[in-house]
């Protein structure tokens, strides 16, 4: 797809289509008299998603204009920018139409808007069909998207390439949750890592299962053993050109490539969405490519903890007990809370190659879907400072982040007598438990954790968005590391 920032009034842009906003309650100068009986008679009315497509419209070059309604003056941010870009192009592309241009006027080429809308188009026209083998069902890729603003503002074409860098992380996050778990076992998911890293100038390591045995990571070897398919720990790093403070930056995913509970087998209902159960991982190979691209002045290394999380011969049952590479024993109660055990290794790992600051994102409890729906990640902490980064980093990505409480209180629900904690707690409080967990391993390094088992996949379509993974948290992975210093 081919990408361009164009200094143009709309009417110039020769395109199959111009896409241009249309506010609630408002009349646009430029279409009120070619439109007068549309607007008169209500049919465009700028209500978020109403989308008039005309043909031929006189003084235009592009063959057609899309009046993309664009909803109230004071909810129009460059959130709304994002979701009606994404609504356009899918209309759009459902009628054929390839090569689309986007009119920010004189109020709205803001360069979180230009990054909105770009972010907004290419996400938008991503489809989880890469297995479809008929060229009629597939859809179509877009052929070029263009942004057209009047202003000459320089930082603008920043704004353009920062929009597609993480947009094109995300697709790929989406890319690879997508595949299915026959195809995508953890050393799999590896060479998706090492194909990105090596593209991308960043160096990788894949520990394998010798390497783990020999550092002691009992926890997510515990988890792996159930299945023919071998674990890995991928390491990926990124360095500023120039260094200028000492932080580094850990980003965690869990890479779980599918979840069957293990032992503690789950329903078969539903079992195959237990493919996104790595979902965390790919996003964090996701956000090490637009990292290795955008250049950020902070260290960043990204670890993907994977593995499969099958009921073999060799499984790990019930009441087993293993020894972490924290050195803490953890008694396995529910197999099926086996995310949290690959993660406190990476974790134990990751402040072992000295990481100062740790951000963890995971599928990890269907409690959190249970207490925050489809549209938050919950959000867990042990430090303020990086919690205010980190909401900061998500608005500015247009991805829903919301606060989760993590007392100490908590911790009496993980005690046990045989070992230094359990994996579960109560029925209660699920998410919170399962990040309590987390924290044991992580200490005082300044720590958030993300659970996303309600944000990485969409269940059905959305106006601006294909049904099946989202790409969350790319761009707050990103934002995060981008406005570090
Ligand atoms: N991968 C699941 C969590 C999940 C559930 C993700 C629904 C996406 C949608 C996780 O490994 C799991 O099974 N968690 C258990 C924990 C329980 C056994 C304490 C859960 O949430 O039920
Ligand atoms: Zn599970
Ligand atoms: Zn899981």
């Amino acid at each position: 797809m081919d990408l361009k920032l164009v200094r143009s009034t709309p009417s110039e842009l020769d395109t199959d289509a111009v896409v241009l906003f249309q506010l609630e309650g408002s009349e646009r100068d430029d279409l009120k008299t070619a439109l007068a009986h549309s607007y008169s008679s209500g049919e465009i009315k700028g209500k978020p998603f109403e989308f008039t497509l005309v043909h031929n419209l006189p003084g235009y070059k592009a063959r057609r204009v899309l009046v993309a309604g664009a909803g109230k003056q004071e909810k129009f941010d460059s959130a709304a920018v994002r979701k009606i870009a994404g609504a356009a192009v899918r209309f759009l592309k459902g009628k054929g139409i390839t090569t689309v241009a986007f009119a920010l006027g004189a109020g709205e080429s803001s360069a979180a808007n230009v990054t909105a809308a770009v972010e907004g188009a290419i996400l938008g026209a991503w489809e989880p069909d890469a297995l479809k083998t008929s060229a009629d069902e597939k859809s179509k890729p877009l052929a070029l998207i263009v942004v057209a603003v009047e202003s000459q503002e320089p930082a603008l074409d920043a704004a353009l390439e920062k929009g597609r860098v993480v947009a094109e992380a995300a697709n790929l996050t989406r890319d690879i949750s997508v595949e299915p778990p026959n195809v995508l076992t953890p050393m799999a998911l590896a060479a998706r890592a090492r194909a990105m890293a090596e593209a991308n100038g960043l160096s990788i390591e894949i520990l394998d299962q010798d390497r783990m045995r020999q550092l002691g990571m009992g926890a997510l070897l515990g988890v792996a053993q159930g299945s023919i398919n071998p674990p890995a720990l991928i390491v990926m790093r990124y360095t500023p050109p120039k260094v200028t403070s000492k932080d580094h930056l850990a980003l965690i995913g869990k890479g779980v490539t599918f979840d069957t509970g293990g032992i503690s087998i789950k329903p078969a209902d539903g079992m195959e969405k237990m493919k996104y159960d790595m979902a965390g991982g790919a996003a964090v190979i996701g956000a090490m490519q637009a990292i290795a691209r955008l250049k950020p002045a902070v260290a960043v290394t990204g670890f993907v903890p994977t593995v499969e999380n099958m009921p073999g011969g060799n499984a790990q049952r019930p009441g087993d007990i293993v020894k972490s590479l924290s050195g803490k024993t953890v008694e396995i109660l529910n197999t099926d809370a086996e995310g949290r055990l690959i993660l406190c290794d990476a974790i134990a790992y990751a402040k072992q190659l000295g990481c100062t600051h740790m951000v963890d994102a995971a599928t990890l409890t269907g409690a959190i879907v249970v207490a925050l729906g489809h549209t938050h990640s919950g959000v867990f902490t042990n430090n303020d400072a990086l919690l205010a980064r980190w909401m900061a980093a998500g608005k500015e990505a247009a991805e829903n982040m919301w606060p989760m409480p993590l007392d100490d209180e908590y911790r009496e629900q993980l005690n046990t007598v045989y070992a230094d904690i359990q994996n579960i707690g109560t029925r209660w409080g699920g998410a919170c438990t399962a990040a309590t967990f987390l924290k044991e391993f992580v200490g005082d390094t300044p720590w958030v954790h993300v659970d996303i088992a309600g944000t990485g996949w969409l269940d059905d379509e959305k106006k601006f968005m294909a049904k099946g993974p989202t790409g969350v948290p790319v761009g707050s992975f990103v934002n995060l590391a981008m406005n570090w210093t």
